[in-house]
């Protein structure tokens, strides 16, 4: 049965119910109203009283049918202005949910009531909304990284073909560039499969109260060799009072790691890079990274923290990385309930702060 129906008789069954009643109580009232009042009468013109009864119920039953009427004429226009918007908003979640799972993610559904129907609509164009998203976003990676498979691919191929046709030296060095390409490739690999479990959450983070100066001396000390070897002076400073950071310890130190990592790749020699331990605003930690480095550009800064985005594209055929190390970050950071971002000059350096909360949540 169709809404519009079940509507109609959600309004005519009352309806009926009250008439009903209405009409056996109001005729026995009546009449026996009418009764007592014509007794007396009665005695002086028989039959009088009958017809006088007869008059009553006849008209009683009669006023009663015309409300009826009325009434359903009344049940049918709401029920049919109710179910018209309604069944009109139904048919079309249902025909839109058919053309997302078919897999056209642009389509949305118009409600302008804040009832729950319109709660309803909300919450569906909000899931469609999310789906287009993850749906552009698997569209962009695949294309991301078989535009990064295909640069190794094609060197080692390349390789290949000029050893086969004898342009390309058979010694140890051409049997390094393919070595190295392939190494590139295996990496990359390694990336995207490290990429796709954080940002699929399979191993959510496991929160501890831990103390943030100390984690970031130890992490200070494990990557000095690095800095050493660079020529960069790695320092940590630290507000009063220590200060604690709610978060998954082996997940923060790997995101300490990638971003000291940046900064020392980004640093010329005798440059410095500080990490900052310092109290933020509403009960979180502020972990800042500051190098005097290279910088990055007003236009690139933006896109630093997507996958895959480098901001020396050369870079990666000299050894470079692969653009998911701040991607990562982010994805981790965000999980543990913080926030990260970036600021920079050109030519100056730039500054990471992550946001983490300063303890486990209320
Ligand atoms: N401290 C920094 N100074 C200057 N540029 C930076 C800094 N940190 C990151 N960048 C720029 O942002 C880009 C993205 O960084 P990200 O860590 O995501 O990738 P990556 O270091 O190139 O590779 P990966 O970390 O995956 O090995 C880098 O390629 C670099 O161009
Ligand atoms: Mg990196």
């Amino acid at each position: 049965m169709s809404l519009r129906w079940r509507l109609f008789l959600l309004y005519l069954l009352p309806l009926a119910a009250m008439t009903l009643v209405l009409l056996v109580s109001l005729r026995n009232i009546a009449i026996s109203a009418a009764s007592a009042h014509m007794a007396d009468m009665a005695s002086m013109m028989p039959g009088m009283a009958a017809d006088i009864e007869e008059a009553v119920a006849v008209g009683i039953t009669q006023a009663v049918f015309i409300g009826l009427g009325l009434g359903i004429l009344v049940a049918i226009t709401a029920s049919f202005l109710v179910s018209d918007r309604l069944s009109h908003t139904f048919t079309r979640l249902s025909r839109v949910s058919r053309v997302i799972a078919a897999g056209r993610y642009d389509e949305r559904i118009e409600y302008t009531g804040t009832d729950e129907v319109g709660e309803l609509v909300g919450a569906f164009n909000e899931m469609a909304e999310r789906l287009e998203e993850t749906e552009n976003l698997r569209r962009e990676l695949l294309a991301t990284i078989s535009h990064e498979l295909r640069t190794p691919l094609s060197n080692i191929q390349g390789y290949m073909e000029g050893l086969m046709d004898g342009v390309v030296p058979e010694d140890p060095a051409t049997y390094q560039l393919v070595y190295r390409e392939a190494g590139r490739l295996a990496r990359l690999v390694q990336d995207v499969e490290r990429l796709s479990r954080v940002e699929a959450g399979v191993e959510p983070p496991r929160p501890n109260l831990l103390p943030a100066g100390p984690l970031v001396s130890e992490v200070i000390e494990r990557i000095r060799p690095l800095f050493h070897e660079q020529g960069v002076a790695l320092e940590k400073r630290e507000a009063e009072g220590d200060l604690a950071v709610w978060a998954d310890e082996d997940k923060l130190v790997q995101v300490l790691v990638s971003l000291l990592d940046n900064a020392v790749k980004h640093t010329p020699k005798s440059g410095r890079v500080t990490v900052t331990v310092e109290e933020g605003t509403g009960a979180m930690t502020l972990l800042r990274i500051t190098d005097t480095g290279v910088g990055i550009s007003a236009e690139d800064l933006p896109h630093v923290f997507e996958r895959f985005y480098r901001v020396d594209k050369s870079r990666s055929q000299m050894g470079g990385g692969t653009g998911i190390g701040l991607a990562v970050a982010r994805s981790l950071v965000e999980q543990m309930g913080g926030t990260i971002s970036a600021t920079s000059t050109l030519g100056e350096g730039s500054t990471f702060v992550m946001e983490l909360p300063g303890g486990p949540p209320e």
